[in-house]
């Protein structure tokens, strides 16, 4: 059952892919031209920290898969073009491999194609603090992700209908394991409260993972015999808008979550994000041309990157956190009701604020 369900997500996950329309609300995230900001490509770093982590690139390959034959093969995929490229990398949820060992390997090849990089474990918020040892064992995880899900398990007709016990499990386990643990949504969003709370639990950063890309929502509604979940459809917050929200929170925020290109990494790390993952874009490009055209691709964005970040004078991408932003459309009401002041963003260059949490910036 656990391997059909993984199968079934890269399948309907990349159906969805190919059907988006291809605008989201990072559209209506414009910069302010400054035509004399730019500054020479030599002088340009990608690398970023937080939580005790310094990553040489600000992207990461998200977590998506494993637990399955077809998914284990999608996995050394991916850690091949991770080891290829150096940027960091997600394993899909483990819980598979926690309750039945004998698919260790299609996990374990994260680490194994993979020996000298960045690699993250997944696991639920409903993971016993044993298991989630477990899993950060059994990659050498450098950090942990626990992803939180209500609006992916309410369709998913085996879903988990208890939530309550999250919020202490995730204490627990932030407490007792020795790396960064980053607690991610799946492509619904975090709101600032959320943000806060996870914070008090003692989590050292939150991926937002928002709306605009992967919809789960629409993908376990697509595994009902009846598919009448289709209210649900579009569920949550887009990833530009929680960026919004979570401004000066007091932890670090990572974002994902309908990101399609440079451009989009460049908006988020403008609107405070530390790094900035992509799942089922990278899984698309990985099953649509094999790993060449995956490594082709991030090596692209990586470029691109640095070449955006000259045009916008920014050395590095927390100095993207002082490029002056507007907020247009739905976006810009959404910081309205959500007492969030666009202006400030649109006129931050010339001021010594900032909105990068790592340096603790007001609204
Ligand atoms: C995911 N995602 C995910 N997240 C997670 O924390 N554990 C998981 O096991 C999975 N599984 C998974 C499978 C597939 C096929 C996809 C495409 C995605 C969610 C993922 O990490 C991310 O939060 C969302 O997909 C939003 O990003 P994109 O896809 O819009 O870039």
């Amino acid at each position: 059952m656990s391997a059909q369900r993984k199968d079934d997500h890269v399948r309907l996950a990349i159906e969805q892919h190919h059907a988006r329309s291809g605008r989201n609300q990072f559209d209506e995230v414009s910069f302010v031209h400054h035509a004399l900001a730019g500054i020479d490509r030599p002088d340009v770093s990608l690398a970023t920290a937080f939580a005790g982590i310094t990553w040489q690139v600000p992207i990461y390959i998200n977590a998506m898969t494993g637990g399955s034959v077809k998914t284990g093969a999608i996995n050394r995929d991916l850690a091949t073009a991770a080891r290829e490229t150096g940027v960091p990398i997600a394993s899909g949820s483990m819980n598979a491999y926690l309750k039945d060992p004998s698919c260790a390997g299609t996990f374990r090849v994260l680490r194994e194609e993979n020996p000298g990089g960045f690699v993250m474990a997944n696991i639920n918020a409903t993971t016993s603090v044993d298991n989630a040892w477990r899993a950060i064992d059994l990659l050498e995880a450098n950090a942990l992700q626990i992803h939180i899900n209500t609006a992916q398990e309410t369709p998913m007709p085996e879903g988990d209908r208890s939530f309550s016990s999250w919020c202490p499990q995730i204490e627990k386990i932030a407490a007792a394991v020795d790396v960064p643990v980053i607690v991610k949504e799946v492509g619904n969003g975090l709101s600032r409260q959320s943000v806060l709370t996870l914070q008090h639990l003692g989590v050292q950063a939150a991926d937002v993972s928002g709306r605009g890309g992967t919809d789960f929502a629409r993908i376990e509604n697509g595994r009902r015999e009846l598919a009448d979940y289709a209210f649900l459809h579009g569920w949550g917050q887009s990833t530009a808008a929680c960026l919004l929200d979570a401004q000066d929170v007091g932890i670090p925020v990572l974002a994902s979550g309908g990101v399609r290109h440079p451009l989009d990494v460049i908006r988020a790390l403008a609107l405070g994000a530390c790094a900035v993952g992509s799942s089922a874009g990278f899984l698309r490009t990985l099953l649509d041309g094999g790993v060449p055209a995956l490594v082709a691709q991030i090596t692209t964005w990586l470029d691109q990157l640095a070449a955006l970040q000259t045009m916008l004078g920014a050395r590095t991408p927390a100095d993207l956190t002082r490029c002056d932003l507007l907020i247009h459309g739905e976006l810009r009401d959404f910081c309205a009701d959500r007492g969030i002041a666009p202006r400030r963003l649109a006129q931050r260059s010339g001021s010594s604020e900032t909105l990068h949490p790592m340096t603790g910036s007001t609204r």
